[in-house]
């Protein structure tokens, strides 16, 4: 307990250092575009007021990051961006795992995707899709020969990097927060009803996809590899999209102070934001080992619905 009050107090100093970081700490739309505020058009009425690049026009997504929240999704689109045959959307969408915006039809879709050249492909990443029950068949009816990528980390730090991220958006929001124990234990056992574990069983997930579609329209990006050594991973990426190799090693440079990857590309450097190990609180050791061994058996599972093992512990 105290060495999880220490990191608490640690996160807490950290969130006073860099306010900047707070914006990623929340979800949804309107965090995404002002973390990308640097990087895109502030605002739409720009957009709209310049009149797009010749040749140019917005097109429903060719191939969509349907998560999983926390999994490094942000990271992925931005390096996956780097590519100059890649049109990246701003923002979380949120189309087709929100009800009141699927309601708004595919041309409202449409007309928030980036203007794109024919040769180009677009690209759009919300993180919800990947848990939502409705998203594979409404994104099947869309284009039932997408290409989808998801990437995925060791499921139960991903439960800990998405209680970080609630526990960051209370704070923010002055709400009261609790220990993840707490949370991850009910009545002397594990609460398998909490929201993030529910979103770790990607084996429960990937069914309702693999329903809708063939495992090889499906990508898996190794999250965890994707943050040690970003190359290896977009370069299998590149090559599942048809995409000439164009992403290369100088793309990358380590930043010591961060202790993640930032991107230099088109004379331009830019840090993320996303997946870039904000420190977890440290964990009840049993609690920890409940959890763990609760996910096996899932992941079992899921290496087995998708040809493929993954080292989570
Ligand atoms: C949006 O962009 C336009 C054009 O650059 C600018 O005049 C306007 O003030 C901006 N609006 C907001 C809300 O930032
Ligand atoms: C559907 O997705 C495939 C794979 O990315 C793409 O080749 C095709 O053009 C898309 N179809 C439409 C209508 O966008
Ligand atoms: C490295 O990261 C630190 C901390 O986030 C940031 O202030 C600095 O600008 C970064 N440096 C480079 C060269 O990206
Ligand atoms: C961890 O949790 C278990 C029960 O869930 C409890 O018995 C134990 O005392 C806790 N350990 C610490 C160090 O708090």
């Amino acid at each position: 307990m105290a060495s999880f009050m220490v990191s608490l107090l640690l996160l807490v100093l950290q969130t006073y250092a860099a306010p900047s970081e707070l914006a990623e700490a929340g979800f949804g739309t309107a965090q995404d575009a002002r973390d990308l505020g640097s990087v895109l058009p502030a605002n739409a009425s720009e957009e709209a007021t310049s009149s797009p690049p010749p040749g140019t026009s917005k097109r429903t997504p060719h191939s969509i990051i349907i998560g999983v929240r926390k999994g490094g999704t942000r990271a992925l689109l931005e390096m996956l961006d780097i590519h100059p045959e890649v049109a990246a959307a701003a923002t979380e969408v949120h189309f087709f795992d929100w009800d009141e915006n699927y309601a708004k039809g595919l041309e409202w879709y449409r007309d928030l995707m980036p203007y794109s050249y024919p040769h180009q492909i677009t690209i759009e990443k919300t993180p919800g899709y990947f848990t939502s029950a409705l998203a594979p068949e409404r994104i099947c009816s869309m284009n039932s020969s997408i290409k989808l990528l998801l990437i995925l980390r060791d499921p139960a730090e991903r439960v800990i990097s998405d209680y970080t991220q609630v526990y960051f958006n209370r704070l923010e929001n002055h709400k009261p927060v609790q220990a993840i124990e707490n949370l991850l234990v009910r009545n002397g056992a594990l609460n398998v009803r909490y929201k993030a574990i529910q979103r770790s069983l990607y084996d429960v997930h990937m069914r309702n996809w693999l329903r809708h579609f063939p495992l090889e329209q499906m990508h898996i990006v190794n999250g965890d590899a994707l943050i040690h050594d970003p190359l290896p991973e977009l370069q299998k990426v590149e090559r599942f999209l048809n995409l000439p190799p164009r992403i290369v090693a100088s793309n990358f440079y380590f930043n010591q102070t961060k202790g993640f990857y930032c991107i230099r590309s088109d004379g331009r450097e830019r840090c993320l934001h996303e997946s870039k190990g904000r420190p977890h609180p440290s964990v009840n050791g049993t609690v920890l080992q409940q959890l763990r061994s609760y996910l096996r058996e899932h992941n079992q599972n899921f290496f087995r619905m998708v040809k493929r093992t993954f080292n989570w512990q």
